[in-house]
């Protein structure tokens, strides 16, 4: 029997209402599958345990969490209690840096009876790898002066290794996928980081003879993205450029709450951290109809990430069978609720047992 120690964090807003569901889920996955088990740890890390300790986790929360398995988050960000900048930093991109969770993985697909906002969507198929240490969240800069003169500055840092990091997996993945990979660029003369992200890779692009590439600046790539998303296979993108490609891909898909993502500890020191591409959407907190959906694919990637992809398969082809008889969330067409969605993936997936 194989054992997973996750580390679930639901966070703030939709967190709370995602992640229960999304846990059910697994817990029914490892019921199915004789030879599975999740051992779940909550911490109840978010705005409001800001607002009782000061603090957005403990001081050895890093600690608490180093050694699961896998850190299983929902959303973090309620700026009504805490301002973004203080919950952000103070956990989310805590986790990603002090991880080194230098990788994150966003793929975009049509899933089954979604129906996508393009007039011909095709069927595309995409995954975005975007640089998530450093480039334009950096640490660098701050408010400086005040008053009338007040200035704030963010210095883009794109140091090499991390660039050629990002570019190898992104190659490295298309190696197994359609031998394809784009750059989101920007180097048309402004921004001083780009052409040295273009030389990285190319650089990169000589150790690997079979794949193509292609070389895109990030606003017509965002274009592309609505006329042309079949087109592409896998895009690699600093943190920035990633960000924003990721929410467009999520848009084209039907929704932003059926995106997931996989935020990846590459060296295996720590653990990585699977939370999807949508925030805590503020504005339908407590109604009960988030879709579950983004939540429940990125359980797929941390199964995926932890060796169980035959189970992952099977538990993301039940969400399309769901998705294809229209038993789905107002953000993409129904009329269901986040409860009605995830009790039909699990029942479907007891019948699969
Ligand atoms: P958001 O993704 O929370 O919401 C954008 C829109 O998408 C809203 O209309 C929302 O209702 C809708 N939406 C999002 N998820 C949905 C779901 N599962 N089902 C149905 N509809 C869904 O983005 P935002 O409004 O820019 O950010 C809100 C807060 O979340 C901010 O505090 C932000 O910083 C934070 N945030 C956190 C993360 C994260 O923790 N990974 C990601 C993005 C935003
Ligand atoms: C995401 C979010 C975060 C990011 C924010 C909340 C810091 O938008 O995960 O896509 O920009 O990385
Ligand atoms: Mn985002």
């Amino acid at each position: 029997m194989k054992k997973f120690k996750i580390a679930s964090i639901p966070g703030d807003g939709i967190g709370t209402e995602v992640v229960p569901a999304a846990t059910a889920v697994l817990k029914t996955v490892s019921e199915i599958h004789g030879g599975l088990s999740f051992e779940f740890t909550e911490f109840p890390y978010s705005c409001e345990y800001y607002l009782e300790h000061g603090v957005m986790m403990p001081e050895d929360g890093l600690e608490r969490l180093k050694d699961f398995d896998s850190i299983f988050l929902g959303a973090v960000g309620n700026s009504k209690l805490v301002s973004d900048h203080t919950s952000l930093w103070g956990l989310l991109i805590k986790i990603r840096r002090e991880f080194e969770q230098q990788i994150n993985i966003r793929p975009a697909k049509v899933l089954r009876g979604i129906k996508s906002p393009l007039v011909n969507p095709k069927d595309f198929d995409l995954i975005v790898v975007r640089e998530n240490s450093e480039g334009e969240y950096s640490e660098v800069g701050g408010r400086i002066l005040r008053g009338e003169d007040e200035i704030s500055i963010q210095n883009n840092i794109f140091s090499r290794k991390g660039t050629e990091r990002a570019m190898r997996y992104a190659f490295d993945l298309a190696s197994k996928r359609n031998k394809h990979v784009t750059s989101a660029t920007k180097s048309n003369g402004i921004v001083h980081t780009m052409p040295f992200w273009d030389e990285v890779f190319n650089d990169v692009a000589t150790d690997y003879a079979d794949i193509q590439t292609d070389s895109q600046h990030i606003d017509a790539l965002a274009a592309f993205f609505v006329t042309r998303p079949n087109k592409f296979d896998v895009i690699v993108a600093s943190n920035l450029f990633g960000d924003i490609l990721t929410d467009i891909g999520a848009a084209i898909m039907g929704s932003v709450g059926i995106a997931p993502a996989a935020n990846i500890n590459v060296n295996g020191k720590y653990p990585s951290m699977f939370e999807p591409v949508h925030g805590s959407a503020p504005d339908i907190i407590g109604k009960g109809i988030a879709n579950p959906i983004g939540q429940i694919w990125t359980a797929k990637m941390m199964l995926d990430h932890m060796g169980e992809e035959e189970i992952g398969t099977v538990l993301l082809d039940v969400v399309e069978s769901v998705t294809n008889d229209g038993i789905v969330t107002p953000d993409i067409g129904g009329k269901h609720t986040t409860t009605e969605v995830t009790e039909e993936i699990i029942s479907r997936l007891k019948a699969r047992a």
